[in-house]
């Protein structure tokens, strides 16, 4: 029997991984000057927490939870995203009482229950930011400018665009949901039995729906830009006005309510036209009201995630990463020259050489070969003749060209060459 993974969880082969490292080590570089420190939370909470705060009526909470009950009987979830995850964490450390701003970042794995397809997964990752504490649309306008350059750091940029809206507060936004209701029972018929409940339950994600005939409802449904308050308005002009002023480019997008309940005010998302279906590449938003909901005090807060999958999708349609080869191969031809190659291998190594020999008795064409295969940059190659010559030849693998080292004190030679 052989064994495979499970079915939308996949494996993340070393191929792969200069481009995740890539996305990884510019985004921890962007986080730093931002001011970001990094959080780490458990994979698995419980239950309620996402019930909570992502909302019963989402997809995401309704059916695509991965939910268990432990041995006591607990309701137990793997975490679908990280935002709840944080703000449990905000709020059970008391991390608000340190003052100010507080900013943070997390990487890891996300599990949705969803159909499996490109770009979709089961297990998949995320790069999480989450900046509580500031009201203001400065803090809206300083996360869109930062994941845009980061993914200007990135080369992406330029393939995406940023949709931007405002899904209003408490004050203005139950003013919309009455008109959408009356809007949306008129053509009740139309919609979908999906959207038929969430028309009692939670009308706004009507708006997420993608049966076509839906989406032909939607297309007179009213705007929520028409119904937003004073403040909602001066608040997402500003954030609009910012964007301008360091000249990123987006759209108003009032069909934008994003999958998860817990938003008020900016919300965004970065698509692309290049994966298919699957097109956003990350999303967020304001959720000035969740910190309390879930029991802390009554602090705004504004973030984002940005889906790693998909990202290093199109970074491998743009780069071509290769994994970097060894320093050095060492072809000892010999048992005496093995045994000493293995020695100046693990001097090397500690000085933070990457050195790889072969331990088996092999003739110098199979040396060759495995040093090709790894992309070793230098091959210093010693039988015993060299040994008693003291002299050994090393070979630039890129243009072949050789020259001679001195084996007396090898390492010190080599590490003038490598
Ligand atoms: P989200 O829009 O659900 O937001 O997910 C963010 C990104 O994760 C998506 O844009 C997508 O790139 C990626 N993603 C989502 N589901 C999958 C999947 N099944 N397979 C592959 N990639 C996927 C959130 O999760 C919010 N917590 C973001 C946020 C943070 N809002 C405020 N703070």
């Amino acid at each position: 029997m052989e064994f495979t993974a499970v079915k939308g969880f996949k494996d993340i082969l070393p191929d792969e991984i200069p481009y995740w490292n890539l996305l990884e080590e510019e985004a921890k570089k962007i986080f730093k000057v931002y001011g970001f420190q990094e959080i780490r939370t458990p994979i698995v909470e419980k239950t309620e927490l996402f019930k909570r705060s992502i909302g019963q009526e989402t997809d995401i909470v309704s059916k695509e939870m991965y939910t268990f009950q432990d041995s006591k009987g607990r309701s137990l979830s793997l975490r679908p995203e990280a935002t709840a995850s944080v703000v449990r964490a905000y709020i059970q450390n008391r991390l608000y009482q340190k003052g100010g701003v507080q900013k943070l970042y997390s990487i890891g794995p996300m599990f949705r229950h969803e159909r499996p397809q490109k770009g979709r997964f089961r297990q998949f990752h995320q790069i999480n930011v989450e900046e509580f504490g500031d009201p203001g649309p400065m803090s809206d306008a300083e996360l869109i400018v930062m994941i845009t350059e980061l993914f200007k750091r990135i080369g992406l940029m330029e393939g995406l665009s940023l949709n931007l809206n405002s899904l209003g507060c408490p004050l203005c936004r139950p003013k919309f949901r009455e008109v959408l209701v009356k809007y949306l029972e008129e053509k009740k018929q139309y919609l979908c039995s999906d959207c038929q409940r969430r028309l009692e339950l939670n009308p706004l994600r009507v708006f997420d729906c993608k049966v076509n005939s839906c989406q032909d409802v939607l297309n007179d449904a009213p705007s929520i830009s028409d119904y937003l308050c004073d403040s909602c308005k001066e608040h997402f002009s500003y954030v609009q006005y910012t964007l301008k002023e360091f000249e990123i480019n987006f759209c108003v997008n009032p069909k934008l309510v994003r999958g998860l309940d817990y938003y008020t005010r900016t919300t965004f998302e970065l698509h692309t036209s290049e994966l298919g279906t699957q097109n956003a590449v990350a999303g967020g938003g304001r959720y000035d009201g969740l910190v309390k909901l879930l029991g802390g005090p009554d602090q705004p807060a504004i973030g984002f995630a940005i889906g790693m999958e998909r990202t290093v999708e199109l970074l491998k349609k743009k780069k071509q990463l290769q994994i970097q080869g060894p320093d050095l191969f060492i072809a000892a031809l010999g048992e005496e020259a093995r045994k000493k190659a293995f020695s100046w291998m693990i001097e090397l190594r500690r000085d933070g050489f990457w050195v790889e020999m072969e331990y088996e008795d092999k003739g110098l064409k199979a040396q060759m070969k495995r040093a090709d295969r790894l992309c070793a940059k230098k091959v210093l190659i010693v039988g015993e003749d060299e040994l008693s010559k003291k002299r050994a030849a090393l070979r630039y693998m890129d243009t072949g060209k050789q020259v001679e080292i001195e084996l007396s004190n090898i390492t010190k030679a080599i590490k003038e060459v490598i």
